[in-house]
């Protein structure tokens, strides 16, 4: 194998290849490897040994799941490159997020559909599509590239990444690299790759309001009584100002981004009602990007139908902050639980726990590595990758920063505006997960010239 590919013999190597690459995406979006609790845990073993397979035959060799007690299991496997070779770690992770309502699939969640050349279904984008691009990366090396490549994807990145403090201390060896690519961010647009270069973290908790022993009569007692949903709505409700802006005192501001994001754009890629307005004040990227942002996830109440006429003794909601970079999830989490507490009305009680957190990060993204990274998406689309932050979060970059302080953090992906992860009718976009691919392919030879 010669030490780089030239752009058209990776783009011929990976057209050559896609319709496999496409037959085994197929073949793991039918797998409902939902990580989250409640859901059959054995679907996502059964797609740790699918992603497994893929691995293997695109290269790989001693493909093998990583397991750490309690855990989902990750994917590990790695190839060798000449002797003396820098290392490269790919991730991605093969768990996804519930389907949700399924009647608002417009195709069944996990039955992939191709329409208007893009491929539906759960994960399609967030994130087999990253195991994708790592498996036809190296497989248009012949299984030969000209570094030495590890994979790591991981089974549980969608409920927080809970084990990944075990995943690093039992497997720090297997996971230490020059670089990583992180294939699980978004792109700006489809013909515009992005180099994310922050993300947010996350302080999230379920705040639960009790009032009362026991529900009681409403006509009886109503009029003094508070019921618990009444109080926990003011107590929601103080957690913006009336312009939307974040109102929890202690959560950290990050840097106003050099990218600004078109208005009209967002407001059609998020479907936002035409008379509704967007929360607080400032640049659009900066508060997507650089401020933190509170939502309401869910609430545990009595349902209305068949509600009883009786005052409600409590009930809970789940609320997640995200942070902006140069912020501490600790500290932000008590921050967040301190306004809860100073802030129920009518001296109402509340209980606070703690939920997902993630430290959010920033990089700098100046080095050989960024290089090649650049030199590559010029080679497949033409033009330099935006540069830009991210609103989204990845407990694992913060603790790969702590653990290996030297290792290039390169974060890509192939999902786009219209990609809807985490929500129904999920989609990735064919022609660019090729792009995604060929992209790859070059960065392994690029790498390896510039990084040793
Ligand atoms: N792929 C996303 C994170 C992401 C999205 C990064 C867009 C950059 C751009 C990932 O799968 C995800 O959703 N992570 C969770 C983490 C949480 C469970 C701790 C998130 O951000 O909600
Ligand atoms: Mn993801």
């Amino acid at each position: 194998m010669p030490a780089e590919l030239s752009p058209d013999t990776a783009r011929t190597a990976v057209e050559s290849s896609f319709p496999r690459i496409r037959a085994e995406l197929d073949r793991l979006v039918r797998i409902p490897s939902v990580s989250a609790a409640g859901f059959d845990a054995r679907h996502v073993r059964r797609s740790a040994r699918a992603v497994a397979r893929w691995l293997t035959d695109s290269g790989f060799s001693d493909v093998r799941l990583l397991e750490v007690d309690g855990a989902h299991p990750a994917v590990y496997g790695t190839v060798r490159g000449p002797a003396g070779s820098p290392r490269l770690l790919l991730y991605a992770h093969h768990d996804v997020q519930p389907p949700g309502p399924a009647d608002l699939w417009d195709s069944p969640p996990f039955e992939p559909a191709e329409r208007d050349g893009r491929l539906f279904g759960r994960g399609t984008a967030d994130d087999k599509a990253g195991i994708a691009v790592h498996a036809a990366a190296v497989q248009a090396w012949a299984g030969r590239p000209p570094l030495d490549v590890a994979v790591f994807i991981e089974g549980e990145e969608e409920t927080g990444s809970t084990h990944l403090p075990e995943f690093l201390s039992a497997y720090k060896h297997l996971l230490h690299a020059d670089a990583i690519v992180i294939a699980d961010c978004s792109n700006w647009a489809i013909g515009e790759p992005t180099l994310i270069t922050s993300l947010r973290g996350i302080a999230d908790c379920v705040v639960e309001v009790r009032t009362l022993d026991h529900a009681v009569h409403s006509g009886k007692y109503g009029g003094p009584v508070p019921d618990a949903i009444t109080v926990l709505c003011r107590l929601i409700a103080t957690l913006h100002d009336a312009a939307g802006n974040v109102a929890v005192r202690g959560l950290h501001t990050g840097a106003l981004p050099a990218v600004s994001m078109d208005e009209s754009r967002l407001r059609q890629v998020v479907g936002l009602r035409p008379d509704v307005h967007f929360l607080g004040d400032g640049a659009l990227s900066e508060r997507i990007w650089a401020r933190p942002a509170v939502a309401v996830l869910g609430i545990d109440a009595p349902p209305v139908a068949g509600a009883a006429h009786k005052i409600v003794p409590w009930a809970r909601a789940g609320i997640s902050v995200r942070l902006a970079p140069g912020d501490d999830a600790e500290r932000a989490f008590l921050a967040l639980e301190e306004h809860l507490r100073c802030h129920a009305p009518w001296n109402a009680e509340v209980t606070v726990t703690q939920d997902h957190r993630s430290e959010p990060h920033h990089i700098d993204a100046s080095g050989p590595a960024f290089d090649a990274f650049r030199r590559a998406c010029a080679d497949t689309w033409g033009c330099a990758p935006v540069e830009a932050g991210s609103g989204g979060s990845l407990p694992l970059v913060a603790a790969l920063a702590e653990a290996y302080p030297d290792m290039a953090l390169l974060l890509t992906g192939v999902d786009d505006p219209d990609s809807k992860a985490h929500s129904e009718n999920e989609s990735v976009h064919l022609g660019e997960l090729k792009q995604c691919c060929v992209n790859e392919a070059l960065l392994l030879g690029y790498l390896a010239a510039e990084i040793r």
